[in-house]
């Protein structure tokens, strides 16, 4: 259940370093790849074409950047850009058209420069957008950032690329990537550098320089935090590691699924949060999956390594396109726990990795095909649609010896951080972050069971509780807009199935503890929903001493499996169409969490028909009129 969520302000996030970015080798041409990522594909896709790119043009230099470090004041942005001749674009917009955490402060100063002139007429660009059309906004960013440059004067090289995740987004990506070649030969070739081009798919391939070490040979590399008037502020990249403290299960016996009630103990750490934040939580593969990824690479799990981006005279080892190495030395089995994914899909790159160093012809020619545009339909079926692992994959390529440095760089992606919307209040619990994950576990048509990283390590995390030997994991708090409203009298209506409930149990939370300070509460609506009363009605308890304690007025609750028929949140709404149509013409907030693409849109169709139904609004007046409730902030989503 990873909440989709606005990004944090720029000014929360910490400044870091000055990097390379403004270094060019001589005589080569400066190629920019500029990036707005959130969950890393963005990302990747850079990293990915610069390293192509770095092996096919010998007389350029493909550096990646992301778009809030490339200046560090608003002002340098101008002057630098300015600079630039030669730029392509990899813009995420996430949740309902909102700028990535890495890109916002860019995207805010560039919409605000378009109408001071900037005027980027040296500049020659291309944009490729990531988004889904599960969301409103759909690629809201890319389109806006390929327009406001062409407005600015620069030249487009190929149309706006748009990719869908909704659907199989690499699949834009290669077709987006087909037509940029062709004008960056144009570009950056001459006749006969295009007669010899590099095709030598293996130069293309990032590694790791690896050593192996000797335990105590080197001491721990230290992340050192940022720091703000002296605090230490967390975010994605410099997570604050904490204890779990408490830990139990929600569902009954009765239930077949699981869902975990965890409780983070922050104090003593600077990590703040308000209610209806999100935290994003770093976790780690099981023991058995490292055992089994450390089998595949046949290396002993105590193998003791460190990794680098450089040679060893410092000089970065593939252009600047390979990602910072994780911290080392560690164990194999620290590195494959904490940072390997290793249980997502292979990309067609990791392929080519494994086909470079796979000693049986015939293997290599599959993992070739696969990864090739010939074999698209077969990758389409065995790989992604099949759900098959990287280790799945490397077990059915037996002759495939991977060296540790191209497993991490090119096979591995990063194990990412899984975002929860935070299930309490920060006025009731200051000192701890609880969070209601339910359990990912389902069959994949190999028979392998899919159990997500997350919600699996949560579910088996010890707590405090029970032992001072307790799990701890690296988190961050990420600063949402789901907030109750200001005046604690405005009337609101809150609907979540599920883990759902997870901001409203902090609301409730919240304004309860508001009310025992003495605010006066306006009427709340909660709709809650799941299958049967018996299995799945997680915190009934709480939710009834919310009730009698007044913090909402009334608690409806939709039972899906109980009766005959399905009875879900939507339809309970649908009920109180008066009600709920008073709440919001009296300026009453109207608040929605939980899964996007079939509770969040049936009631989001739902508020349609009362709207129009009760307001008595008709045609694109109904439309009009949920769209300014948008605006307004008063119909609020947080939906994944
Ligand atoms: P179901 O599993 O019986 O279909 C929390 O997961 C609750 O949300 C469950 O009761 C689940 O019902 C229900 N649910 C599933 N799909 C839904 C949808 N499209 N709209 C609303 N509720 C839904």
């Amino acid at each position: 259940a990873a909440a989709k969520a606005p990004p944090v302000p720029a000014q929360k996030r910490p400044k870091r370093l000055k990097s390379d970015v403004d270094y060019v080798d001589e005589g080569k041409k400066k190629v920019t790849l500029f990036i707005g990522s959130q969950t890393g594909t963005a990302e990747r896709f850079a990293k990915t074409f610069a390293d192509e790119a770095n092996a096919r043009y010998k007389k350029a230099v493909f550096k990646v950047v992301e778009l809030d470090d490339y200046a560090f004041e608003n002002h340098e942005y101008e002057e630098k850009l300015k600079k630039e001749t030669l730029a392509l674009f990899f813009l995420a917009t996430y949740g309902d058209g909102e700028p990535t955490d890495n890109a916002a402060r860019f995207y805010k100063w560039f919409c605000e420069a378009n109408e001071r002139n900037v005027y980027l007429e040296n500049l020659q660009y291309a944009v490729f957008g990531l988004g889904s059309t599960q969301y409103q906004l759909y690629n809201k960013i890319g389109t806006d950032v390929d327009r406001i440059l062409a407005e600015q004067g620069a030249k487009r090289i190929i149309p706006l690329g748009l990719g869908n995740d909704e659907q199989y987004i690499e699949d834009d990506f290669v077709a987006w990537k087909d037509l940029v070649w062709p004008e960056l030969d144009k570009l950056l070739c001459s006749e006969e550098d295009l007669a010899g081009l590099s095709t030598d798919y293996v130069a293309s391939i990032p590694e790791y320089r690896i050593v192996f070490l000797e335990r105590g040979d080197a001491p721990q590399m230290e992340r050192k935090p940022s720091l703000a008037n002296g605090n230490a502020v967390y975010d994605l990249r410099n997570p604050c590691r904490v204890n779990v403290a408490v830990r139990r299960e929600l569902h009954t016996p009765l239930s077949d699924r699981s869902c975990t009630h965890l409780e983070f103990d922050i104090s003593g750490t600077s990590l703040k949060y308000e209610t209806g934040d999100h935290v994003g939580v770093f976790s780690e593969n099981t023991s058995e999956t490292v055992e089994e990824a450390a089998k595949l690479l046949g290396y002993p799990e105590d193998t003791y390594f460190s990794l680098h981006a450089e040679k060893e005279d410092g000089t970065p080892l593939s252009g600047s396109s390979i990602a910072p190495p994780f911290p080392t030395p560690c164990t194999l089995r620290e590195a494959l726990a904490k940072y390997a994914d290793v249980l997502s899909s292979p990309k067609k790159p990791a392929l080519l990795a494994l086909a470079a160093h796979a000693s049986e012809p015939t293997e290599a020619e599959r993992l070739k095909f696969l990864a090739s545009p010939a074999g698209k339909d077969e990758y389409n079926q065995w790989v992604v649609s099949s759900q098959r692992t990287i280790l799945e994959v490397m077990a059915e390529f037996p002759s495939a010896k991977l060296p540790l440095g191209v497993f991490f760089a090119a096979v591995a992606p990063r194990l990412q951080a899984r975002y929860y919307s935070i299930s309490s209040s920060s006025r009731a619990w200051p000192s701890r972050i609880h969070v209601t994950c339910s359990l990912v576990y389902e069959p994949t048509p190999t028979g392998r069971i899919h159990r997500g990283v997350c919600s699996t390590w949560m579910k088996n995390s010890t707590p405090q509780e029970e032992t001072q030997e307790c799990s701890q994991a690296p988190i961050f708090v990420r600063q949402s807009n789901f907030r109750l409203p200001a005046d604690t009298s405005v009337p609101i209506i809150m609907i979540g199935p599920g883990t759902g409930l997870a901001p409203f149990r902090g609301f409730l939370q919240e304004r309860l503890a508001l009310k025992e300070a003495g605010a006066e509460l306006g009427q709340a609506i909660f709709f809650f929903g799941c299958r049967n009363r018996k299995m799945d009605y997680i915190y009934e308890e709480e939710l009834d001493m919310f009730v009698k304690a007044g913090a909402v007025s009334e608690l409806i609750v939709a039972f899906s499996r109980e009766g005959q028929s399905k009875e879900y949140v939507q339809h309970k709404l649908s009920q109180k169409a008066a009600e709920v149509w008073n709440i919001i013409s009296q300026g009453g907030h109207i608040y929605v969490c939980g899964d996007a693409k079939g509770m969040a849109r049936d009631v989001h169709k739902v508020i349609h028909t009362i709207a129009q139904e009760q307001g008595s609004l008709e045609g694109s007046k109904v439309e009009a009129y949920v769209k300014s409730l948008q605006m307004e902030g008063r119909y609020l989503r947080d939906v994944w």
